[in-house]
C-alpha cells in the first residue's frame, strides 16, 4: 500500500503541493495527470525519498520512507522500477547491458542474468536486438529497453515520469499498452503525465488530477 498523507511541499519561491492525499491499496495503474509545473515530478521525487515534504508523511507498505536510514533508502530505491521521459540509457552500451545493469547492481548471479534479461527483452519485442547499441534504437525502442530495465527484477512498484513525453503518437500508444499489460502482472504503477488526451489508455486505470 502507498499512502501520501497530507503532503505539503514548497520551494523558496512557491508552494507546490498543499495537502496532497493519495492512497493506493492494491495493484493499480494510477495516472497522475495535470498541467506542466503543477508538481507531478515533485510528487515522484517525494515518493522515492529524493526530497522531503515540509509536512505530511509518505508510507510504502507501512514504512514512512522519510524515516529510512540512507542504507535503507538505497535498498528501497533499488527495489523500484523507474521509467523516465528521456529514457536514461547508456547510449554506448548494448540493449542487453543496459538491462543487465539492474540485476548486476542487485548482485544477481550471471547465470540468472543471462536467463532473465533476454526473457524480458523478448517479451518487449526486442529479443533480436540484444547486441544493438542503445544509441542506434528508435525512441519507442529505447523506451522499451528502459521498461525492460525497470521490470527485470520484478519490482512491486513502478514509477514512470512522462514515459511517452518524447515519443510520436504510434510509439506512445505502444508504450501505454505495454504499461497497462505490466499492470496485469502484480505491480503497482504510478505514471505521471501532462498528456490531456488519456482516452487512448487501454485497460483499467485510475486518473488523479492535480491542479495549481
Ligand atoms: N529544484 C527546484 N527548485 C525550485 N523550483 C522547482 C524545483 N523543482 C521544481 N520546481 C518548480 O516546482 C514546480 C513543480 O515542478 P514539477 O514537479 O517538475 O512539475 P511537473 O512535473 O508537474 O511539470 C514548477 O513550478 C517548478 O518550476
Ligand atoms: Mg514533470
Amino acid at each position: 500500500m502507498i499512502q501520501f498523507d497530507s503532503i505539503f511541499y514548497s520551494t523558496k519561491e512557491q508552494s507546490i503541493l498543499e495537502d496532497f492525499n493519495l492512497t493506493i491499496k492494491g495493484k493499480e495503474f494510477v495516472v497522475v495527470n495535470g498541467a506542466s509545473g503543477v508538481g507531478k515530478s515533485t510528487l515522484l521525487q517525494l515518493l522515492v525519498g529524493a526530497i522531503k515534504p515540509d509536512s505530511g508523511n509518505i508510507y510504502v507498505d507501512g514504512v514512512d520512507i522519510h524515516e529510512l536510514t540512507p542504507e535503507q533508502l538505497q535498498v528501497y530505491r533499488r527495489s523500484l522500477g523507474m521509467i523516465w521521459q528521456d529514457f536514461r540509457l547508456f547510449p554506448e552500451k548494448t540493449v542487453f547491458e543496459n538491462v543487465a545493469m539492474t540485476l548486476e547492481i542487485l548482485g544477481h548471479e550471471p547465470l540468472q542474468i543471462y536467463h532473465d534479461v533476454p526473457d524480458i527483452l523478448d517479451r518487449l519485442g526486442l529479443g533480436k536486438k540484444l547486441d544493438h547499441k542503445a544509441s542506434r534504437l528508435s525512441g519507442g525502442e529505447k523506451q522499451r529497453v528502459a521498461i525492460a530495465r525497470a521490470l527485470v527484477h520484478k519490482p512491486s512498484l513502478i514509477i514512470a515520469d512522462e514515459p511517452t513525453g518524447n515519443l510520436d503518437p504510434n510509439s506512445t500508444s505502444d508504450i501505454l499498452k505495454i504499461l497497462t499489460e505490466i499492470n496485469a502482472v502484480p505491480s503497482t504503477i504510478i505514471m505521471v503525465t501532462h498528456e490531456q488526451n488519456l482516452k487512448q489508455l487501454p485497460g483499467h486505470h485510475r486518473i488523479i488530477n492535480i491542479q495549481h
